[in-house]
């Protein structure tokens, strides 16, 4: 059996998909062991949860550093402190360093509620209604130093209803969100997925197109 995959989590926001995460492995169904919790604002959401589950948490105020670098470095020396496996950035919204995150590339990934690569950045419900698209949803990618723009691992889709407005799309995609991050990490936690140079692997394949999330599982 393999160990449990070390898990780093940064959040800086409600944290729905990190307690996602953790009900998923109170459940038996995700083999991780998370060693931290970091974010960047101290009324965070997941901070709350990760204290009540006795997970160790970290708050660094951007605040307290002269430059944004300087504070991404310090973040990811505290980060890696704590030897994890895998990264996930659940809602952490800042944009991080390309140098300081290059040693994480292939160990880190983002859930971004749109269908990458529409929309990077923010308010992606909105755009996607703005735009009329008959389709929204969510991506699971890893990331590198081009912002929401690394490799797209899965990706759920979500149509578009008439009537929709940003806070329906945005209620409706998010448990969607939260089964896609966490089926995402169980094929990490398996070993099955791998990112080399600039190519994803699945069970030795290369994935040509990202996975999509349907009916309860990942498909290629
Ligand atoms: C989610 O919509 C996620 O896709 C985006 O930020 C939001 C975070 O939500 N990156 P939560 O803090 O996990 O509830």
């Amino acid at each position: 059996m393999l160990a449990p995959l070390r898990i780093a989590v940064l959040a800086s926001g409600r944290g729905s998909n990190f307690a996602a995460l953790l009900a998923a492995r109170d459940r038996d169904e995700l083999p991780v062991e998370f060693v931290l919790v970091a974010s960047d604002k101290a009324d965070a959401g997941a901070l709350q949860l990760a204290q009540m589950a006795g997970i160790p948490t970290a708050v660094m105020d951007p605040r307290d550093y002269a430059e944004r670098r300087d504070y991404d470095f310090a973040l990811f020396d505290r980060i890696a402190a704590t030897k994890p496996d895998l990264l996930v950035l659940a809602g952490f919204m800042r944009i991080i360093d390309g140098d300081a995150l290059k040693p994480w590339v292939g160990r880190m990934i983002n859930i971004h509620p749109s269908l990458l690569p529409k929309y990077r950045g923010l308010h992606t419900h909105r755009r996607a209604l703005k735009a009329g698209d008959a389709e929204h949803g969510a991506s699971v990618h890893y990331v590198t130093a081009e912002l929401d723009g690394g490799p797209v691992i899965a990706q759920t889709v979500l149509p578009i209803q008439a009537g929709d407005n940003e806070n329906a799309l945005a209620e409706r995609l998010l448990p969607l969100e939260h089964q896609l991050l966490c089926a995402v990490v169980a094929l990490i936690a398996a070993g099955r997925l791998s990112f080399g140079a600039s190519d994803i692997s699945l069970d030795g394949e290369p994935l040509r197109k990202p996975l999509r999330w349907l009916d309860g599982t990942l498909i290629r």
